[in-house]
């Protein structure tokens, strides 16, 4: 049996946690790697599996990889292999991201297609056709995504949708190649703006990551650099939640607040009580939640990876709350596992309709994808009883060591093998 937590709920968790840093930085900034011949040092490195996954595949490539402690230094002299293989990517969607690198750096690559995953079919359609735009031959041969270019040429690139992995892959891609490329409607998520500057450290000439439009001037290299990944705003938003949800009293420090407005805004339309500081944010949990609205957006909206802990917290509000999910087709898994747990929750394609509960009931409940299986240990800490969260390695795919984080705010959980 995979392993699986077991937590006593009714806690009200209190004290001071550190936010690690962010998954969805490090994943592209170890794929950035490829681009150079010298050592890319990056700091701060979070220790999960995604981002072990990753250096495995970097290193099938060619990298030398070293890591020490929460440092990472990847080197990759030259390239070895041009195959991302599909026992790799099939777990891990992000390893899509070697693709733009890999054209740019070595001129061919063979990436196997990701497939869909329990949120959805998650096409790369976006990431194909930005790289057709700057030259490379793209073909599908046997579920592998063959690209080639001799050399990538700047292009006018704009993406159907706000795609955060497709904006990245087309930046590192357009940093190698020759003249000027725009992302026009381009993702504006704090993880984009951290490759940006990793690219710029690495010698890269980038200007508007953050905003809509995003110019890159090609260069003939890049040079190697030291860089530290930024806190993961979507695990403090996790923490946060979890200090409101159990009533408790908890300040999670290390975090970047401006990564967090949407999210901080909607708890404070909840009655969530926050104190917002320059590298944290203490929340106090109400008695009760009130209800509010959520629809979720690219950055700076509302983010989609804290629509499951949000929408845990709506059920247990005083009234009726409805949830627009309008990133991924499929990301209401936890819906049927929370009502499991006595939540009132009718979903209708992307909109879900919450009434709240005055209390949840622990259960047995089974993790589907990285941040239901947060919402559902959200859902234990304040249940009545025992509640078992099972096939936690998802969890673990996203979170570094968050039950142990949790038990030092107070909380009883123990992992099971
Ligand atoms: C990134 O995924 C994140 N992953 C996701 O976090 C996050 O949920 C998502 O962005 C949205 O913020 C990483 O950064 C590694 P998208 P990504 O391309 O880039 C559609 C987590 O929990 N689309 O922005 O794959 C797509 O199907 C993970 O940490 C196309 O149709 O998401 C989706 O509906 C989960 N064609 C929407 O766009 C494309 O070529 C947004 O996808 C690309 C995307």
């Amino acid at each position: 049996m995979p392993a699986r937590l077991e937590i006593e709920g009714g806690v009200s968790l209190r004290g001071s946690v550190r936010a690690s840093a962010a998954k969805n930085a490090a994943l592209p900034a170890l794929a950035a790697a490829l681009l150079s011949a010298k050592p890319v040092r990056l700091t701060n490195v979070p220790d999960l599996v995604d981002v072990r996954t990753m250096i495995r595949l970097v290193e099938t490539l060619g990298a030398a990889v070293r890591r020490e402690g929460e440092e990472v230094v990847t080197r990759v002299e030259r390239v070895a292999s041009d195959v991302a293989p599909y026992e790799l990517v099939s777990t891990m969607r992000a390893s899509v991201l070697v693709l733009g690198p890999l054209v740019a750096r070595h001129g061919s690559a063979r990436v196997a297609l990701p497939g869909g995953c329990a949120i959805g079919v998650r096409p790369i359609d976006q990431h194909l056709k930005g790289l057709a735009r700057l030259g490379a031959e793209i073909a599908i041969e046997s579920g592998y995504v063959v690209a080639r270019a001799s050399r990538l040429k700047g292009a006018r690139i704009a993406t159907d949708l706000v795609t955060v992995t497709g904006t990245e892959n087309l930046m590192m891609a357009a940093a190698l190649a020759e003249g000027t490329t725009v992302i026009e409607n381009a993702a504006r998520e704090p993880e984009v703006v951290d490759v940006a500057n990793l690219l710029v450290e690495m010698g890269a000439r980038i200007d508007g990551a953050g905003t809509a439009r995003i110019t890159i001037e090609g260069v003939p290299e890049l040079d190697g650099a030291t860089h530290r990944i930024i806190p993961d705003r979507i695990e403090a938003g996790t923490l946060i939640v979890a200090g409101a949800i159990t009533r408790g009293e908890v300040t999670v420090t290390d975090l970047v607040p401006d990564h967090l407005t949407a999210l901080l805004a909607k708890l404070d339309e909840c009655g969530v009580l926050l104190e917002v500081g320059h590298d944290s944010v203490r929340v106090r949990g109400p008695e009760r939640p009130r209800s509010a609205d959520v629809t979720t957006s690219p950055f700076p909206g509302f983010p989609t990876d804290m629509q499951a802990q949000v929408m845990t917290l709506l059920g247990l509000a005083d009234g009726q709350a409805r949830v627009t999910e309008t990133i991924f087709e499929n990301r209401f898994m936890h819906v049927a596992e929370l009502a499991r747990m006595g939540a009132r929750i009718d979903t209708d394609g992307a909109i879900a309709i919450i009434r709240g509960v005055p209390r949840y009931q622990g259960a047995p409940v089974m993790a589907s994808d990285l941040r239901a299986s947060a919402a559902l240990v959200l859902a234990g800490l304040v249940a009545q009883g025992r509640t078992t969260v099972s096939r936690v390695y998802h969890l673990d795919r996203g979170y570094e060591r968050l039950e142990e984080k949790l038990v030092a705010l107070g909380a009883r959980i123990e992992r099971r093998p």
